[in-house]
Parts: C-alpha cells; structure tokens; sequence
C-alpha cells in the first residue's frame, strides 16, 4: 500500500480535470489532527509557475477532487494548503487487505535492482571490536529490507585478511614454536605478544618482513598458516554474529585477499586512461580539487586499502553486476570513499550510472561521552558486550514474572541482543552514539522492549480470544482514524527508509505505532464485557494487523518477538 501515491494520484486526476498542467508533487503528513491526514501544498509551489495566486489554484483543484473514495473532505487552508482527510471506509478496506495480505499490502518492487551491501569487514588476527558492531548491524538490517522489498541483495564483508601483520604473526609462531602445532585460541593475546617481540627486536621485525614477501610471492608453507590464521579469526567472527543473530556467512566473505589477482591490472588500466602520476616514487592518481592523491602503489611496489577497494568495485560493478553498492562503514572513512568512487568512474570500472554509497555512521561513545571503552581503558571485545546484554536482559524481565531458568535464557537473548541492535538503529546514524545499558534496556521510550512489549500485549489479547477473525473494520473514532492511517504507511516508510538508508526511520515509525496502539487499547477495550461484537470485531483486526506490521519491522531490523513478556 503507497499510500502517498494513492492520494497523489487522486490529486493528479483533479489537475488533469481542472486542466492545470501538473508537476509530480507529493502530499506530506499533515502535522496536526486538525489538518487532516495529509497536506498538499503543491498549490503553492505551482503559483509561481502560472503565475496565478495559490489560493486560486488550490480552489480550482478543490472543485475537481474527488472525494468519493480515497479522500472523504478536503480544506483549503492557510495562503493555498489543502488539508485533506482519508474516506474512513477506504481506510478500513485497505487495513483488511493488507491484515490478509502476507506482506501486509508491502508490494515486492517491479523492478528490483541489484545491490551490494558491504558490511561488518572485520580484520583478521584481531578480535572484533564494538568499532565493527554498528557496520554489522546497520549493515545487515540494509541488506534485510531491501531483501523485502525485492531488490537482488549481494552481502559482501571484506574482511581485512592481507598485510604486514601476517608476517608478524608467522614469525612470533615460528619462534615460539617450530612445528607451528600451537593453539591458537587466544588469538589476540597472541597478536599483542607478536607485536610487543616486533616492536622491541630489529632482528625479529626483520624476519616479519621477509616473511611479508613470502606470503606475497606464495610460498605455499607461510600461505598455510596465513589460512590458520584467517581460519581462527573468522571462527570468532562467526561466532559474533550467530550472537547477534545477523545473516551474514562464509560465502558472503570477499576478502581483501580475494583481489590479489587484479590489483596489478588495476594500476595498468589506471596507467591506460592516463591517471597515474609518479609522485615520491609512489603510483598515485591526483583528482582535479583534492589536496591529497590517492597512492595506489607505494614505492616498493606493495599496494594499499584503495588499490583493493579499487578491484572490489570493479568486481562488483562488472562482474556481480551491481548497480548500486552500499559501504556500511565509520564515517572516518569518508574521504576515502569519496575518493576511491572518484577514480572507479573516472576509470570506468564502474559504470557512471551505478550508485556508489557510503552508508557512514558515528562513533559508538561511552556514557562519559569519550569513546566507548573498558573500565581500565581497553578495547570493548564484542563478545563480552554481547553476552553482558543477555545478562543484563536477564536482570531486567526477572523482577517482571516468574519464569524458568530455560525461558528466561531464552528471553533474555532475544531482548538482550534486540536492545542493543535498536539502540544502535534507532540513532540517526551519522551522529555519534552514547552506548547506555538503561536506557537501551528501558521497557519505556522508544526501545526494542518497549516494541517487543506492545505485541506480547496484543498477543495475550488473543490468547483470551481465540475465535473466527471474520468481520470488518470499522472506524468508530478518531484514534481507530489515526491508527488504520499509520498501519498503511508502512510501505511508505520502508520505501524511503531504504532510499536514504535510514534504519531509523523504521524505528520512528514503530515507535509511533506502537504507543498509537496502547493509547487505542486503553481507550477502547477490545474483550471487556459490553462491547458489542462487531467492534470487538474491528478492534481485533485492527489490533491483529499492528501485530503483523510490528512483528515486520522488527524482523528487518533482525529483531525478534515473543509472545509473551
Ligand atoms: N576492514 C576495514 C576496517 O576495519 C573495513 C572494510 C570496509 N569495506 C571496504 N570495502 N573498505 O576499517
């Protein structure tokens, strides 16, 4: 159901009959009650064009609007606004065919596109920090929702598997123990100590580095325990996101490793068009108005971030065929991107129609506002945060009800995980983000328990009813108005949502419907003794259907509900 589009048209329909030539112009919502549903102010804008007093136009288009169907009244308001208000019985039939719909009336686009998400692109031998929470979670609720709304979605997480570091690695294990049979579980301990014998021995950095160009030149022993390495380290990976519960898998890795191939070709096709220029013995390609070139390959002949991002965009463009790709990745990165898009269509590795993004968020801070930090000052491990979220659910839904030790794991995952995910969508993501256990675990506000809540409450509504849901809707007030409006412009909003790659559009939009839906409960009770039957009728579909929409949206945040809480 676009409901934007249904009202527009019948408003272009008025423009064709009053024999104004139209501009596509959309209504918005109206921003009090008393303006109506929606407002069009196209009357306005178009003044200029003809020339004509807005007020003029806006009544000549009043004259050809139909309000039979869609639309039931419309006011002329202000300097040539119309305020307009949907037909309540339009709005109870769309609300049942949607209710019955399994996409709840959400159309799968016409023509889906394909689109690469890249996302979380942790690195190896290190563990994965809350640096990589917000791209795996912003990331993956990308890639879920224009899943559902049609569109051909290629995750791609670029994992960093390729530099210097490896050969560190190598080294501290051929030191410590010859045979290389050594337990890796504690990868990162071994990273620090690796890097503390690099740091203090020239002899030990030295070996590093030859170690480097083994690696680089294939020397298939050092190639086997890079693969150890990467092995391990992506297990942990694996581990995070089973946690969290996020679609990501093996075959959606392309590592930084999967391009070593081409990036020998990248810098001569880039030599072909004419945009190297040699510069301190480095290969770099300087754009018109940037200070900075971007270096594509250093003096000693090693290649760098861009160069690989250079091929992974050539890939994608050319042979996944991608026609918009989507860099879920921390805003520091910005110039960067800017830069590697610059030279990716002035090179022609990416067709200049092909839509190039990044999908840039803040820094996840602490309560103290600084970045977000262990109590002693180190790096938050993902795991353990993740895991003091399902203990911390655990203290909040224990004092709620009793329950047994296994529901109550149970529970406590699902609302652990859901608040910390919410807690990072629900932000505009561009801002910086103040990580707070209370306030993401709050049971009020705009929070996932807040949302996973209000269905548990419709939820119990059915289990006290569980007859025949045949009947219609039907709109006895102005909140059952308000409420059937809000649950047909989910598509709307799931629409501009993936536009602007907006999670938190999504949850604006939950957050308002679902404390809509518990003003409307508490206002007409639905099963209490007196109600007639066809309005417990009405308000159980309508109840039913914000179920279904919640449960949705929530689902492509990759949020889970309960029935019960
Ligand atoms: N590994 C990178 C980092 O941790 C993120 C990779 C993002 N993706 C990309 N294609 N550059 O900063």
């Amino acid at each position: 159901m676009k409901l934007k589009l249904q009202i527009n048209n019948v408003i272009k329909e008025a423009f064709s009959k009053a024999g104004i030539e139209d501009e596509p112009m959309s209504v918005s919502e109206a921003t009090k009650p008393e303006f109506g549903d929606f407002q069009f102010n196209g009357a306005m804008a178009l003044s200029k064009k003809l020339g004509k007093n807005p007020r003029e136009i806006a009544t000549q288009l009043m004259e050809n609007l139909d309000l039979t169907v869609v639309l039931a009244k419309a006011e002329i308001a202000g300097p040539g606004f119309i305020n307009l208000w949907l037909n309540p019985f339009w709005l109870a039939s769309q609300c049942e065919l949607a209710r019955k719909d399994s996409r709840l009336g959400v159309e799968a686009r016409e023509t889906p596109i394909k689109v690469v998400v890249d996302y979380s692109g942790p690195n190896m031998a290190k563990q994965m920090h809350v640096g990589h929470l917000r791209s795996t979670i912003i990331g993956d609720t990308l890639a879920n929702l224009l899943t559902y709304l049609g569109d051909e979605v290629i995750r791609q997480n670029h994992i960093g598997d390729w530099g210097t570091q490896f050969g560190m690695l190598i080294a501290y294990l051929e030191e410590i123990h010859e045979d290389g049979a050594v337990s890796l579980k504690d990868l990162e301990q071994f990273y620090k100590d690796a890097k503390g014998r690099f740091d203090e021995d020239e002899g030990f950095a030295n070996k590093a580095r030859e170690y480097v160009v083994k690696i680089q030149s294939g020397d298939s022993h050092c190639l086997e325990l890079w693969q150890k390495f990467i092995d391990i380290s992506l297990g942990h990976c694996e581990e995070v996101y089973e946690k969290l519960g996020v679609n990501l898998t093996r075959e959606d890795v392309r590592a930084e490793s999967f391009y070593n191939d081409d990036l020998s070709s990248v810098i001569s096709d880039l030599d072909a068009k004419g945009l190297l220029t040699q510069s301190d013995g480095a290969q770099c390609v300087f754009l018109e108005g940037d200070e900075v070139p971007v270096i594509v390959q250093k003096g000693d002949g090693g290649y760098l971030y861009a160069t690989t991002d250079l091929a992974a965009l050539r890939y994608r463009a050319q042979t996944l065929g991608a026609q918009r790709i989507s860099y879920v990745v921390d805003a520091r990165q910005g110039g960067h991107f800017k830069q590697v898009f610059r030279v990716a269509k002035e090179a022609g590795f990416v067709p200049q129609d092909v839509k190039l993004e990044h999908i840039a968020f803040g820094t996840m801070m602490g309560k103290d506002g600084k970045p977000f930090k262990t109590r002693e000052g180190g790096t938050v491990k993902l795991i353990e945060l993740l895991d003091e979220a399902v203990v911390k659910a655990k203290e909040t839904i224990n004092d709620k009800e009793s329950y047994s030790e296994e529901e109550l794991e149970a529970l406590a995952k699902i609302i652990g995980i859901g608040a910390v995910k919410y807690a990072d969508l629900a932000i505009n993501r561009e801002s910086n983000y103040i990580f707070n256990w209370d306030k993401m675990l709050s049971f009020e506000g705009n929070t996932s328990l807040y949302m996973q809540y209000a269905y548990a409450r419709i939820q119990s509504i059915f289990r006290k009813y569980d007859g025949p849901m045949e009947g219609d809707i039907i709109i006895g007030d102005a909140l059952e108005h308000r409420l059937s409006t809000m649950l047909l412009r989910f598509e709307d909003v799931l629409n501009r949502a993936a536009v602007d790659a907006a999670p938190n559009q999504i949850t604006t939009y939950l957050y308002e419907l679902a404390t809509l839906f518990m003003r409307f409960y508490e206002q007409n009770p639905i099963l209490k003794e007196g109600v007639d039957e066809a309005t417990k009728m009405s308000r159980l579909l309508l109840a039913d259907l914000t179920a279904k929409t919640i449960q949705q949206g929530l689902d492509i945040l990759g949020i889970e509900t309960v029935d019960k809480l």
